[in-house]
């Protein structure tokens, strides 16, 4: 019995990939809005004693998250055998600590809420700072999965002489991990943030790597305020026009249009989240993982 994959909307470039590759039977279902805002779900294929997944990429995840859980209860009803949500993007992973009295620790809420409803669930690159692992916040088995091989091989076959940037100490992972991958160097930035859409960057001395093209990589671009200012500090160090890669491309507000006017040569992202940059597929590791 082939396991059933219900591809939620917005999801649909990853979920034909998933379905195109013959292991699934593509789950077939109706969501919408009453005119008062409620939700209608309504799943149209057998789920009895099968292997569910649900792929539903979890940015801008507020309004997702009620439709997600009366889907998730709805294949229970009918007697999915186990349930495991493919988030691609994992949310609320940066809300990790009570910096103020009074502030809800909102990554603990919502695992919460995903481990009641689901058995599984398989994500890629969550961005795991103070927590070290998901095993720390997620009750259910939680699979991380990795972007890094294809985005090193975007890079191989797309950028002449590379030198990797991490714009931050968290990046520092990705950026040793892609370098090594393709025999590049990489150098690390030094990030502190002010404020939502107020960083300050500071470069290390990168005299070296001048006749390199830069590669800005970053889990998340959401206000794009991190590589709009490692593009700014790199051209004015006199490095050529930065390649900006995210992996999640969150892109609040028009912050792509800003950073594509920044001066950068490119901006590429992996198909975690649907976005006009999406260039990096990672689907053959979520097959991989899933067959
Ligand atoms: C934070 O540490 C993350 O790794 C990213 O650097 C951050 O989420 C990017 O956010 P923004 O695009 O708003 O600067």
């Amino acid at each position: 019995m082939k396991p059933v994959v219900f591809v939620l909307p917005g999801n649909e470039p990853l979920g034909e990939k998933l379905t195109a590759s013959g292991s699934f039977e593509a789950g077939e279902f109706t969501l919408r809005n009453f005119p008062d805002g409620e939700t209608y779900a309504r799943i149209l294929s057998d789920v009895a004693d099968k292997h569910i997944f649900v792929l539903c990429s979890l940015n801008n995840p507020d309004p997702k998250l009620l439709p997600l859980v009366f889907f998730a209860d709805v294949l229970r009803e009918f007697g999915a055998q186990k349930i495991t949500l493919i988030a691609p993007y994992l949310s609320y992973m940066r809300q990790d600590i009570r910096f103020n009295p009074g502030e809800a620790i909102t990554s603990q809420t919502f695992a919460h809420l995903v481990a009641h409803y689901f058995d599984e669930l398989l994500t890629f690159d969550p961005h795991l700072h103070r927590y070290h692992s998901l095993d720390e916040l997620y009750t259910i088995p939680a699979k991380v999965l990795h972007a890094a091989e294809p985005i090193a091989h975007w890079i191989k076959k797309q950028v002449a002489k590379p030198v990797i940037i991490g714009p931050d100490r968290e990046s520092k992972q990705w950026a040793a991990d892609i370098s090594s991958k393709i025999d590049a160097p990489y150098v690390v930035l030094t990030k502190v943030r002010h404020g939502d859409a107020d960083v300050e960057i500071t470069l290390p001395s990168i005299e070296q790597y001048k006749e390199h093209t830069p590669v800005v990589i970053d889990d998340i671009i959401s206000t794009a305020t991190t590589m709009m200012q490692a593009v700014k500090q790199l051209v004015a160090a006199g490095m050529q026009a930065p390649v900006c890669v995210g992996v999640h491309a969150i892109f609040a507000g028009d912050s792509f249009q800003q950073l594509k006017n920044s001066g950068v040569a490119q901006v590429v992202t992996c198909n975690t989240v649907t976005h006009p940059s999406n260039q990096i597929d990672v689907s053959a590791q979520l097959l991989e993982q899933i067959i």
